[in-house]
Parts: C-alpha cells; structure tokens; sequence
C-alpha cells in the first residue's frame, strides 16, 4: 500500500479550520482507494515568529525536503507581524529552496456557485512563474529618507526560467484543451518581453498539437472578463500572474473556491498545496471558513501525489455538495457543514 509522508502547515486564523477540513477529506478518501496519507503538523505561523523570533526554525527547509508533499493553510497576522515578515519569513523561501517554479491555479465556477460574469462556462488553468522575474528582489534604495531618494527594482528573466514554464504550459495544454495563451507586454517592455515571447515561439516549435497565442496583459485582464470560454491554459510571469490569478479567482466566485499548487515539476523537492486565500483574520475562530479552496487544493495534492482516482473522487463530491447549495454564498454554511456535505457525497460515490 501507498503511504505518503505530508508536512502540515496550518499556519495562521483560518488556515487551521481550512486545513483541518481538507485534511479530514483526503484521509477519508485514502481510506476508500486504498493509500495512507501520513501528516507531520509544524506549526509555523506569526504565533511561532512571536514566541522565537523566526517564521520556522533555522533547519526548516531541511525538515520539509523529507517529505512528499507540503499542505499549508495561509501565513499572515499582520495585527502583530508585519506581512513582508511573515511571506518572506516562510512561503517565499520554501517555493524557491524547492524549485516550486510552477504556481498553478484551476479558474471555473462549481455547479451551484453564481459568479460575477454572465459567462459561466469557462474553465481556466492559470500558470504563474513562481520563482523570478518581477518578484525576484534584485534592487536597492539609494538616499534613503532625503528627498532624492531613488529606488530601484530589477525583474530578471533568465532563459532556463522561461523556458522552463513555458513548457510546462504546454505540457499541461496537452493534458487538456490543446491551446497556450501566454501573457507578457512586450509592447512597452521590449527587453523581458519581448525575450519572453521569443522563448514561447522557439518552444512552441516542440509543441506542433498545441496552439499558441499572444496577448497583452491589459487586454487579458479585459479578456478574462469578456470571453473567459474562450481561454484554456494561460501562462504568464510572475507578477502578472499574480495579478490575474486573483481575478480568476473574483470570476469563479471568490476566494472561498480558488486553490493552488506550487509543483516543482523535476521533483527534486516537495510541491506545496495551499488555498489561494489568505488568513481572514476578519473571521478567524468563527467556523464560517469556506474549506472549498482548501479540499480543491488536497485534491490537487492527490493528483500530483499520482493518486489520480481519489483526486477525482474529492473533485465529483465537492461539485455535488455545491450543487446542493452547500458552501455556495459566503456564511450561508459552517465550516463543519460544507466539510460533512463533502465527505457525505465521498460515501455516495464509493
Ligand atoms: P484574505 O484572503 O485572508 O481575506 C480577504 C477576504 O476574503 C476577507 O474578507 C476574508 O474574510 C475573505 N475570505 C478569505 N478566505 C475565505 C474563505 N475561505 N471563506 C470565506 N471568506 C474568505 O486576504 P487579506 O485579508 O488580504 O490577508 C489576511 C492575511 O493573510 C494577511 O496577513 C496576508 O498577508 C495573508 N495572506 C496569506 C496568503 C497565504 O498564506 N498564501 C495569501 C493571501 C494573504
Ligand atoms: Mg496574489
């Protein structure tokens, strides 16, 4: 039997009851496909930073490359810890030590879920660059505090980092709907940009059944909102995909359903699963976390595990306890509830 070895992370407010919630489902799922998922909680989190003076300890990463997969909650207490502490602190470092170059993001509406478009028949895979270009902290300031203060903050795009993503793009397009739509500006940034989009063409070259397309990120973002069906994978940079990974989230209903995994496709280390959203210290401790986002991303976790079928099996229980309106308007359910509608709908099916 198929044991694997998750590091957990609950992490700061809603992290612990989303986790908790997702963590229940892929157990109950293991059961029913016969593997055992074993969880090490670490509870590294802005509690941890206040009581050590460190996000985790000196030998966290080392701790973390020992197992197969890292399932975090959301890091963030910014009452007491400033953010760029607490990201830079824990997230960031384990998606670079790892490799996680891939930030990935399914965009569709669950059945039952209202989004904010008329559209609702798209279904999206968003592929951020997680490890360079706009957020790879090359930069200084220079005069600080005097009144010529200057700053300066250098994207850098490297050739093994583009292409890297770029065929992973593709790769995924392949598994899917067969088209690429990548996302730069290479009409105002002609040295990344334009680099980027030369990369795409030569990597196409390898790629002959998927198309490919180029766009600009405003008109994307234009897009998304215009004719999102008309969309299947989209890769972009980092900040870019930053960006519009948050307006895929706004289209498919809300921060309550968007996952995310951060892969590191060479596998030299742990990918991590996480929910896009964050802490929400606006209703930390009241049960009324949507644990959607959170059970989405396990399943994510199980697919990349290469428990293909389970993965699945979570997917078609969420969409049915959705269908039935649960978890679908923001507090309509607990926490509790959406997670025994889900884990109901896993007990039908089996
Ligand atoms: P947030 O995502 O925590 O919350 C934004 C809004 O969405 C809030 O009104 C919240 O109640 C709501 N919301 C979020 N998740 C929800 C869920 N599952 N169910 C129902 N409602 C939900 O973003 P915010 O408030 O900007 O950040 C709070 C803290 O979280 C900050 O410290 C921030 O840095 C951190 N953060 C951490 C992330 C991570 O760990 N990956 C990602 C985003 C933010
Ligand atoms: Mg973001």
């Amino acid at each position: 039997m198929n044991n694997y070895k998750v590091a957990l992370i609950p992490g700061d407010g809603i992290g612990a009851d989303v986790t908790a919630a997702a963590l229940a489902v892929v157990q109950d799922a293991a059961r029913r496909h016969g593997f055992t998922i074993q969880t090490t909680p670490f509870d590294w989190s802005c509690a941890h930073y206040l009581q050590t003076g460190a996000m985790m300890p000196d030998d966290g990463i080392e701790t973390l490359r020992r197992f197969d997969a890292i399932f975090l909650g959301a890091v963030g207490w910014p009452r007491t810890v400033p953010d760029s502490v607490s990201l830079h602190g824990l997230l960031l470092p384990i998606r670079k030590a790892f490799n996680q170059y891939a930030n990935i993001r399914p965009h569709r509406l669950l059945p039952g879920v209202e989004g904010p478009l008329r559209s609702d028949g798209f279904d999206i895979l968003c592929i951020r660059e997680n490890t360079e270009g706009e957020y790879s902290g090359a930069g200084g300031r220079v005069h600080q505090g005097m009144g010529n203060e200057v700053a300066v903050e250098t994207a850098i795009f490297t050739r093994a980092g583009v292409e890297r993503i770029l065929r992973f793009a593709f790769e995924q397009a392949q598994a899917r709907r067969g088209h690429v739509t990548s996302v730069t500006k290479s009409n105002a940034q002609k040295y990344s940009m334009v680099f980027w989009d030369e990369v795409t063409r030569e990597v196409a070259a390898d790629y002959p059944d998927v198309t490919v397309s180029h766009m600009h990120i405003d008109a994307m973002a234009a897009r998304m909102v215009m004719a999102p069906e008309s969309l299947d994978v989209v890769v972009a940079s980092n900040l870019f995909g930053d960006i519009l990974t948050d307006l895929g989230a706004a289209i498919q209903g809300g921060l309550g359903f968007a996952a995310s995994a951060n892969i590191c496709p060479d596998g030299t280390g742990p990918s991590m699963f996480e929910p896009v959203h964050g802490s929400a210290p606006d209703i930390a401790g009241q049960n009324i976390a949507n644990p959607i986002a959170a059970i989405w991303s396990a399943s994510m976790m199980l697919s990349h595990l290469g428990e293909g079928r389970a993965a699945d099996a979570i997917m078609t229980a969420i969409e049915a306890a959705t269908a039935q309106g649960i978890g679908t308007a923001p507090g309509s359910h607990s926490t509790e509830t959406i997670t025994a509608a889900i884990l109901t709908a896993l007990e039908a099916n089996a």
